[in-house]
């Protein structure tokens, strides 16, 4: 096995951080023979915002990919980016859903799952974790990378350690806004080996420049798997390209054992759809210099402009930045990604724009002080916490515990569009979208004989 591996985002991530997550499975089948036989480790290819994308703006079944791409993949291993208890929905789900959602996953072709959880809180990984390792597959688990005083080498070094005792069978560094630089990456990387021999994967975003330069210094120091993007796909708020990472280790003791040539045919394909999608794309594909003057992600900086233009306070714009921090450190410093980057930034921009900080405080921010989302990686700040919940007593259990079963009532509401537990999951999961998409598929489904279904996929999706 070569000693540096790469995992390609084209399927999932690359086309979530650049078209809007609008990649249909069309677009996938007719190079999945070629993307197999260049010599990548995994396709990352499933999860993340696929799933919920594929009904509500392809009218596809997700699950239906995942079986389609499985027939097609037979060397490289097929990756998956699982929220932990928020599986790709938006909410926790009960211990039940999760164990079933695992389940349905690595039965229909996932080898590797990912597995994070937003506030590193590993308990809300936990159930998700366990019933990887239960079905057989890989268990990768993932820590999200951010800065603060409370996430030292160490602070990262000891969840490593945790990851190891839940049974990881290798780490991920997911860096989602690119913050992570060379120096520090190889730090974060050595700390973690020097505690935990596991194969580390790096994750990061090109928002900032920085990507490729700390991929190199992570795998000298000891980084063994890449996740990047073929070029097409690749820079801006996706990965480094593949071809580029790829040439940069070729004839070294990190060859990664691709053959540029092999990548040929999958550039010029992923160029055609860069072509159909190019609408979509982001306008300017540069650096964002001010992700790296004020130390926060992307969306979440974009997000905050649009907030303000749409109230008529652009103006305000740099005390909102400033607001961020303070924020951040009343709650007891969360990573920046979804769903406490969205917190955090309408709470610093509730408390400039109302000229009193914590006058206004959200449901999600309360549900979060209320330890609904888990435990933050430092103490929240007393005082804010009680203008938030007054009186009420925070949870200190896991999140999970306070959701009661699920699955068995799905199946009976989902009814009679529940032929499958897969369906009920989606019910669950989306139960909006759901209720359009289910009825729409099993039309389409009864309208088969029994036995073609096969030839029937072949037909609607051209190869
Ligand atoms: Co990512």
């Amino acid at each position: 096995m070569p000693k540096v591996r790469i995992t390609e985002t084209a399927l999932r991530d690359a086309h979530q951080s650049l078209i809007a997550t609008r990649m249909s499975t069309a677009d996938m089948l007719p190079i999945l023979d070629k993307m197999d036989e260049a010599g990548y480790w995994a396709l990352e290819m499933w999860g993340g915002a696929t799933f919920d994308s594929c009904m509500r703006f392809l009218d596809e079944d997700p699950w239906e990919r995942l079986r389609l791409i499985r027939a097609r993949i037979k060397n490289a291993k097929l990756q998956m980016l699982l929220r932990g208890q928020n599986l790709v929905g938006y909410r926790h789900y009960a211990d039940d859903t999760v164990r079933e959602f695992v389940k349905r996953a690595v039965g229909n072709g996932i080898d590797i799952v990912r597995v994070f959880d937003a506030l590193n809180d590993l308990r809300n990984v936990e159930i998700a974790a366990d019933q990887v390792k239960k079905e057989g597959a890989h268990l990768q688990l993932c820590m999200s990378y951010t800065l603060s005083p409370v996430h030292t080498l160490d602070t990262f070094a000891d969840m490593a350690q945790k990851m190891k005792e839940m049974g990881a069978d290798s780490i991920a560094i997911k860096d989602m806004a690119g913050l992570l630089n060379p120096v520090d990456c190889a730090k974060l990387v050595k700390a973690i080996k020097a505690k935990v021999d596991l194969p580390i994967e790096l994750h990061s975003h090109y928002t900032t420049g920085l990507a490729s330069m700390t991929y190199y210094a992570g795998i000298e120091a000891g980084a063994e798997i890449i996740d990047t993007a073929i070029s097409p796909f690749a820079l801006g708020t996706s990965q480094p390209p593949t071809e580029s990472m790829v040439a940069a280790l070729a004839n070294s003791e990190w060859d990664t054992g691709i053959d540029i040539e092999k990548l040929l045919p999958v550039c010029e394909h992923f160029k055609g759809l860069r072509e159909k999608y190019k609408k979509l794309l982001p306008a300017i594909a540069g650096v964002n210099i001010n992700i790296l003057r004020y130390q926060i992600p992307g969306g979440m900086y974009s997000n905050l402009v649009n907030q303000l233009k749409e109230q008529n306070a652009l103006d305000k714009l740099e005390d909102v930045l400033k607001e961020v921090p303070v924020v951040r450190e009343a709650m007891g410093f969360p990573p920046l990604v979804t769903p406490s980057s969205q917190m955090v930034g309408t709470q610093a921009a509730l408390n400039v724009l109302t000229g009193k900080r914590w006058k206004v405080i959200p449901k999600e921010i309360r549900q979060y002080f209320l330890g609904y989302y888990g435990q933050p990686p430092a103490p929240v700040d007393k005082e804010v916490q009680k203008l938030a919940i007054g009186d009420e007593e925070p949870i200190t259990c896991r999140p999970g515990e306070k959701i009661p079963p699920e699955m068995e009532q799905a199946r009976k509401d989902a009814q009679p569009w529940a032929t499958q537990p897969e369906d009920a999951l989606t019910w669950i999961m989306f139960p909006q979208v759901a209720k359009d998409f289910l009825p729409k598929k099993y039309a389409r489904v009864n309208k088969r004989d029994v036995g073609l279904q096969e030839q029937e996929h072949e037909a609607a999706y051209p190869v």
